[in-house]
């Protein structure tokens, strides 16, 4: 196994701290999300460069809270404290925490910070950041300098003198902390000495390698969605295994337009790795018929396509196929683990869940390390075209829950007029990258326009497009008005069955970016 420096980040429930793994990743360098019952045994065993203790909810004196592992601090490795990381350091060192009976609330502060300090280095002697105002160190612990204070006093930077040990109030991961990724470089390269040279290409040599451990001999079906994650795996996946990988696309009838035939051309002739193609349509659609509730839609889809993704395998080698592909992602093995407590919301309505132990096979997860944002490094130094890798998401339930109301063949081949009519307008103008997501909708309300001399009563067309970073919080895009205009009449114009589009200027929250 190709090594590879690590650090590893405590998770003591602060909700930034996925965050602070995105920012260290952005440094270059690899790290891990542990829950803070880890053993000082288990932390020493993956001879980690740097620890980083999160922040947290809680109160250190709390009975009860979440605490350092014993023996941390005997590991001798750099350790960064952040706001409740800090605190603990603190009280543990023989300092004083007090807490702010309003409670945590987070805030800009000004810091005043001293010179000459290697976690500070390059910073002005003031700076904005994004504090907690709850809980913090009353009094330094024995053997510490203390390197900034908030304007008002308090405490919120600390090194040890005799251990590489370095506490801060602040939030340094968070973008309203103006210079938090140079003093998270500085603790990274100037403290713990990483050299930052995680990169696409480093992953993919050590996944290619732990691929052919796992599998050894064994073949792998992967599913094909014809969005980036799936595309991804089946990419490291050929490079690793080669004719081990057996990979099928089911058509669901509940594609945008062309995308089948986009998805197989680009495997087919671009990547040269071998997709079968089924085209379920009619049994999804025969299955689907008279359902409008979107959770029904949902289970009817799940169902369906485990029914059929199991049949079909079958077909796909005469080798038994033990071993079954998943492109899930870091942010939900993160999301999934029980440290984070109730703010971890797991987001089941995106997985088809019960599938591997269904068909009985072990789940290879070739990205279940990466961030989307490292998928998408991965799949352009893999040689996906720019044009994928580039794509806006789509849901695994495709036009279901775009197309409210009644799924029938006419309903979805409108919907998918209107939203070709929609995405290329959006690629002509250059704005498809610079928004998030786009799509239209198709409601389930007919209203009355006048077409010629005619009066028509015909269906409504909702715009979507939405700005977003992590999809969790979303705004609406400030598309520019002329273009809307010329949307929303070729639209009319265009597909017959549509006289009306309206454009949805709800951010999430409250909204969500689907409608279903
Ligand atoms: P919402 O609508 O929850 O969507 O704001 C957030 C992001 O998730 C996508 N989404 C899904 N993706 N299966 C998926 O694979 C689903 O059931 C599903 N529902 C929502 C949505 O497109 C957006 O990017």
């Amino acid at each position: 196994m190709i090594e590879h420096e690590v650090v590893l980040i405590l998770d003591y429930g602060s909700q930034y701290t996925q965050l602070i793994a995105r920012r260290v990743r952005e440094c270059r360098v690899y790290c891990e999300v542990l829950g803070p019952e880890v053993s000082s045994s288990d932390l020493a065993a993956k001879k980690p460069r740097a620890i980083i203790l999160s922040g947290g909810p809680d109160s250190v004196d709390r009975e009860g809270a979440p605490q350092l592992p014993d023996g941390l601090l005997d590991l001798d490795v750099p350790v960064l404290g952040i706001c409740y990381g800090l605190q603990l350091l603190a009280r543990e060192l023989g300092g004083r925490v007090e807490g702010e009976p309003t409670g945590r609330e987070y805030g800009h502060a000004d810091l005043v910070i001293e010179p000459d300090s290697r976690l500070f280095a390059g910073l002005s002697e003031r700076e904005s950041v994004w504090m907690s105002h709850g809980d913090h160190v009353a009094e330094a612990p024995p053997g510490t300098e203390v390197l900034a204070r908030a304007t008002d006093g308090v405490i919120a930077g600390v090194r040890w003198k005799d251990r590489p040990v370095h506490g801060i109030q602040f939030h340094p991961e968070v973008s309203h902390t103006a210079r938090g990724l140079q003093v998270l470089e500085n603790f990274l390269y100037e403290i713990a000495g990483c050299r930052g040279d995680w990169t696409a290409g480093r992953f993919i040599e050590g996944e290619i390698e732990r691929i052919r451990q796992q599998v050894g001999d064994g073949h792998v079906l992967c599913g094909i969605s014809g969005g980036v994650d799936s595309a991804v795996a089946a990419l490291l996946l050929h490079a690793a295994i080669g004719d081990q990988l057996h990979c099928l696309f089911v058509d669901n009838g509940l594609l945008r337009k062309n995308e089948g035939q986009r998805v197989m051309e680009a495997f087919r002739s671009h990547f040269k790795v071998p997709v079968t193609s089924v085209d379920a349509s009619e049994v999804f659609l025969k299955e689907l018929a008279g359902t409008t509730e979107p959770e029904a839609k949902r289970k009817t889809i799940g169902r369906v396509f485990i029914e059929v993704f199991e049949s079909e395998s079958k077909n796909l080698s005469d080798e038994p196929l033990r071993y079954l592909a998943q492109g899930t992602l870091y942010p939900d093995v993160i999301e999934s683990s029980p440290v984070r407590g109730p703010s971890a919301v797991i987001k089941s309505h995106h997985n088809v869940g019960g599938l591997p132990e269904r068909m009985n096979m072990e789940l290879v997860e070739p990205l279940r390390w990466l961030f989307k944002d490292e998928v998408r490094r991965v799949g352009a130094e893999l040689g996906l075209m720019e044009d994928f890798v580039q794509r806006h998401p789509f849901p695994g339930p495709g036009l279901a829950v775009r197309c409210l109301g009644e799924l029938v063949p006419e309903r979805l081949d409108k919907l998918r007029e209107a939203d070709d009519i929609f995405i290329s307008e959006l690629r002509k103008e250059g704005l498809y990258r610079s928004v998030a997501q786009a799509f239209a909708v198709l409601l389930p309300v007919r209203s009355v326009g006048v077409m010629g001399d005619y009066r028509t009563y015909e269906e409504v067309v909702s715009l979507r497009s939405v700005d977003s970073d992590d999809f969790m919080t979303a705004s609406w895009s400030r598309l520019p008005h002329s273009f809307l205009a010329r949307v929303a009449s070729r639209i009319v114009n265009e597909v017959p069955g549509i006289n009306r589009v309206t454009y949805d200027i709800t951010s999430k929250p409250p909204g969500t970016i689907e409608w279903e």
